[in-house]
């Protein structure tokens, strides 16, 4: 387990001084992939680096496999560092050094014999899928091979923590995909725990178990991520989620008809097979003609969204909707003339 405790950085350059992070506190589960989103400059990056002190709190704690990792000194802290390996957006290969030669490094630097050295780094390249790109140069690969060398070197030590800082901010969408399902698949093999910078809510949409939302240097959400998904609190989560693709029916094409309204309802997980709309309409007479729908997998559970147009007096409409938002179901009214 991961806790941090009520971590505060001030950074002071010339005689001005900014408060990156005003007394943040998490805690993240073993094995799980956690996911850190907020807005350019919210303090995203400053926090993961609290995590294996590339960055130094001003105060709080982190308490990381039961110590808490600011008291650490020298030799203690090269302890931790193989214990936490990260991968960032740009990479950071050496590239005058070969593919292989990048993730011997860090086996190198950690005292292993030298016979067991080449061994793992094939292990670690097959894992991502470049063994036959040992003997190339970074700058012969391309963007999502750059990573998975990145992927391999962070994960060569056998930490059980993978930092992970935006390591898909600069991937095109489909390369985005396949990193992310190769964390995903390393999480589920290896049973590390990976904590995962972001400002894409794709992203934590399509791998994280919980998130965090960060704001201005404090928490100001945390959940799992299904519900935030589905009631997203802060106003960051909610401008996030405003530039995911828009799920359901297509808002241009509504049929608007007079004392129709059309209503996007969210199912969660425990409610998303209940037969909730024909119950509605057998209690209030009201009509519920389904537009569109979708369930969507999340890693931990099933969300499911339905695009309805109501039809009925306005009363029949009216008790169905209260019917169905008492079944904890989430309702947004679209559109209504
Ligand atoms: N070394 C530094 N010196 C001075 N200010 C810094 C330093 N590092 C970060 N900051 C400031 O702290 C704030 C938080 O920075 P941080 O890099 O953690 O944000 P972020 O959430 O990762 O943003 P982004 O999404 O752009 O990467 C920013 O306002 C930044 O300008
Ligand atoms: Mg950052």
């Amino acid at each position: 387990m991961i806790e941090i405790r009520n971590v505060k950085k001030t950074f002071r350059a010339g005689n001005g001084e900014f408060e990156a992070l005003k007394g943040v506190s998490l805690k993240i589960e073993p094995g799980e992939i956690f996911g850190i989103i907020g807005l350019s400059g919210a303090g995203k990056s400053t926090l993961l680096r609290a995590l294996n002190r590339l960055e130094e709190p001003d105060s709080g704690e982190v308490i990381l496999g039961g110590t808490d990792v600011t008291t650490l000194g020298a030799r203690q802290l090269r302890h931790l560092r193989r214990n936490v390996g990260m991968i960032f957006q740009q990479f950071n290969l050496l590239s005058s050094r070969t593919v292989f030669k990048n993730v011997a490094f860090p086996l190198e630097v950690g005292g292993w014999p030298k016979k067991d050295i080449a061994p793992r780094v094939m292990e670690m390249l097959e894992l991502v899928g470049l063994s036959d790109k040992a003997q190339s140069f970074p700058s012969q690969l391309s963007g999502g091979q750059k990573q998975r060398v990145g992927i391999a070197r962070a994960l060569a030590n056998k930490p059980s923590v993978l930092l992970s800082d935006e390591a898909t901010s600069a991937l095109d969408p489909k390369t985005t995909q396949s990193i992310l399902s190769l964390l995903e698949d390393i999480n589920g093999k290896m049973g590390i725990t990976i904590v995962l910078v972001t400002h894409e809510m794709g992203v934590i949409r399509q791998i994280c178990h919980r998130v965090a939302v960060l704001e201005a240097g404090r928490v100001v959400e945390c959940g799992k991520v299904r519900d935030v998904f589905m009631k997203p609190v802060s106003r960051t989560a909610r401008e996030l989620l405003s530039h995911l693709p828009r799920r359901g029916y297509d808002v241009s094409q509504l049929p608007r008809e007079r004392g129709k309204p059309v209503v996007l309802f969210s199912f969660n997980g425990d409610t998303a097979e209940q037969p909730i709309i024909s119950r509605a309409i057998k209690k209030t007479g009201a009509e519920i003609n389904i537009l569109s729908g979708e369930i969507d997998n999340l890693p931990s559970s099933r969300v499911g969204s339905l695009t309805v147009q109501f039809a009925g007096t306005e009363r029949e409409i009216t008790e169905a909707l209260s019917y169905i938002r008492s079944q904890n179901v989430v309702t947004e009214v679209i559109w209504n003339g």
